[in-house]
């Protein structure tokens, strides 16, 4: 059986939890093996509308196990307020299982991602003040407190008050702020911990022997390509791998075991938080494409920067990734405009023109995009297209050409955010 990586190729938001609940209609298991509750990933289908921010998208199909590796961080209380909500739903999350090497988000790496992003003033990242990085630093300082302690029965309360105490000299002698209350704080994860108890689990042995007896598997990216902590536009980036190789790391799997890779972009581009976007539209063709795309945050409800494609981007993706076919989403809020740019190349200021997207987010802040204009696909509405073959000849030369420029063929086209919205190819 094949498994796929579903990775996606900018800078997050490209509509990864609908490709994801579609190709899980035909897996086994999924699998997340980064990030937290950064992510929002938003699903679409007969019974609403459902925003997952650590739970795997394939939860919503009875029949399919969902894992969460080692390489995710986890604020427990946030993903037992998602474990609720989907129970509430009629949404059961007993196939959920939790790898107890991954490391736990606590009250004060909330805190401190938001004391250190004032800090940092106008040079803020613009981070989802979630924890995440801060959480990931103490995993690689090797200081961090993994799932294991937090349900394990004596393993948390001396870890946490050591810790704790290191991290309130930091909030009230480096920050100035008042000391978090570490007695309420291990009384409360305590709890916390006694309710995943029973969701402890080792992923990597699971997702093996899953593969051994032939069951499919899909691993869920969150992020995106160019907020890889290594590859992307660092420091405007997150703190983990959302590349395909992070799956590896992530589960506690081998490279052979992955088969494609399905990269996931829009028809544009979008990005919440700082850092430069060379395709970045400042007029009213972005602020359309931002009201019609509805391009406000899953997770944070911040608005968008909205840009138009950008193939070096792509490219890059392309190549970091392994991509054996793209998924792009949002053809229909490309509706309606008279023409369409995309970007081949960049500029620098000596004239010259570059291909390969720059490793320095300095060479790239100094870059303009090279657009090429395509026309526009008309003013009918194309969502309720059900194939390719039904879309206007404008939308068929598009694709053609994202293929084109992005060395990589275009599997799937989304035309709405339902499942029935997917043209596959
Ligand atoms: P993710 O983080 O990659 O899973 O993406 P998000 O859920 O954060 O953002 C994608 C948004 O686009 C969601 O609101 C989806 O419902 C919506 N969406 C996905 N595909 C399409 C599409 O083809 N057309 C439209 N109009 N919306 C889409
Ligand atoms: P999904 O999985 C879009 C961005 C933040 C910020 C940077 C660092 O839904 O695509 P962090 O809190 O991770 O330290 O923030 O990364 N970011 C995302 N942007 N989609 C996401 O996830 C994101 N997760 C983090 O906005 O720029
Ligand atoms: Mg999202």
């Amino acid at each position: 059986m094949p498994s796929k990586v579903v990775v996606g190729t900018q800078w997050g938001d490209e509509g990864k939890g609908k490709i994801i609940d579609i190709l899980a209609s035909r897996s086994d298991v999924v699998v997340r093996s980064q990030g937290g509750n950064n992510a929002g990933h938003t699903v679409e289908n007969e019974t609403g509308v459902y925003k997952l921010r650590l739970i795997p998208s394939g939860i919503l199909y009875p029949a399919v196990d969902c894992y969460i590796g080692c390489g995710t961080v986890i604020d427990p209380q946030s993903l037992l307020v998602e474990i609720d909500e989907l129970t509430a739903r009629g949404v059961t999350c007993e196939r959920l299982r939790i790898d107890t090497r991954a490391h736990v988000v606590m009250p004060w790496h909330i805190l401190l991602d938001s004391l250190a992003e004032d800090a940092r003033g106008d040079g803020d990242i613009g981070t989802t003040r979630r924890g995440i990085g801060p959480c990931y630093m103490d995993k690689a300082e090797r200081t961090g407190l993994r799932i294991y302690d937090l349900i394990t029965p004596g393993e948390l309360e001396e870890k946490a008050r050591r810790i704790g105490r290191l991290k309130n000299e930091l909030i009230t002698k480096v920050y100035n702020q008042p000391a978090l209350d570490l007695d309420a704080i291990i009384a409360d994860y305590k709890a916390v911990g006694e309710r995943l108890r029973p969701y402890g689990a080792d992923v990597s042995v699971l997702t093996h022997e899953a593969y051994k007896a032939g069951r499919e598997i899909l691993f869920e990216g969150a992020q995106g390509t160019l907020l890889d902590l290594d590859v992307g536009t660092y420091p405007f980036v997150t703190s983990s791998n959302p590349i395909s190789g992070g799956v590896c790391t992530g589960t506690g799997i081998g490279p052979t075991m992955i088969d494609q890779v399905v990269g996931v972009s829009k028809a544009y581009t979008t990005r919440v938080g700082k850092g430069p976007f060379p395709t970045e539209l400042f007029d009213q063709v972005g602020d359309a494409i931002r009201e019609k795309g509805r391009e406000y945050g899953t997770n944070t409800g911040r608005p968008r920067r909205v840009g138009w494609f950008d193939a070096v981007i792509l490219r890059h993706a392309v190549r970091v990734n392994g991509l054996t076919c793209l998924a792009v989403n949002k053809l229909d809020t490309l509706c309606g405009f008279d023409t369409l740019k995309i970007c081949t190349a960049y500029r620098r200021p000596d004239g010259s023109v570059i291909k390969e997207f720059p490793p320095a987010f300095e060479e790239l802040e100094q870059c303009t995009a090279v657009l090429e204009e395509l026309p526009g696909f008309g003013d009918g509405d194309i969502s309720g297209a059900r194939s390719f073959a039904e879309l206007p000849q404008g939308c068929k030369d598009y694709i053609a050409r994202l293929e084109e420029v992005c060395g990589c063929p275009v599997r799937m086209v989304g035309v709405g955010p339902a499942r029935s919205q997917n043209l596959e190819r």
